[in-house]
């Protein structure tokens, strides 16, 4: 059988686009490291996370060296701590953010890194990032979560090492 040579050519480059397709799609769904909220932390108390065992107060803590966990409360329409006070870690750290939500669901963005997680209302979202240089990130909800959704925002300050306190965001 005879099959024209622009045939063929036209054959090639949608096999090739076919395959590039299911491998970008594949590489998304596992090779980039996203996870399920809650895979990792699972689940807390819907109406009342922070008396779940595992979920401490809002704030900063030190967790071991250059290693902080910080606790985030989302709700309508702020981030405690986040909005009125800002987030402040030292530079240099790893920090472990854990995040939850007791009326709907929010977004936990900071802007500029690679956090960005769904915070669902008896799952607690856990991200862990490293912070090398000091600098400012804003925080955003990006679930629509009510009419003041657009106004949910905060601030995370990466201060420092010298100059960081633990005390000023505990
Ligand atoms: Cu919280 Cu949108």
């Amino acid at each position: 059988m005879h099959v024209h040579r622009f045939e063929k050519l036209w054959l090639v480059a949608a096999l090739f686009l076919i395959v590039l397709f299911i491998g970008t799609v594949t590489y998304g769904a596992v090779g980039a490291g996203f996870g399920m909220v809650g895979a990792e932390s699972g689940e807390v108390n819907p109406t009342d996370p922070f008396n779940s065992s595992e979920v401490r107060d809002p704030g900063v803590y030190k967790v071991g060296e250059d290693e902080y966990d910080v606790y985030v409360e989302a709700r309508r329409y702020r981030f405690v701590p986040g909005t009125e006070n800002p987030i402040e870690v030292p530079a240099g750290s790893t920090v472990t953010f854990h995040v939850v939500s007791q009326d709907v669901i929010h977004g936990f963005e900071v802007v500029g890194t690679n956090i960005n997680t769904m915070v669902i209302p008896g799952q607690m979202a856990t991200v862990t990032v490293e912070f090398d240089e000091p600098g400012a990130y804003g925080i955003v909800c990006n679930e629509y979560c009510g009419a003041a959704h657009h106004s949910m925002a905060g601030n995370l300050t990466v201060v420092p090492q010298s100059e960081f306190d633990i005390n000023r965001t505990e």
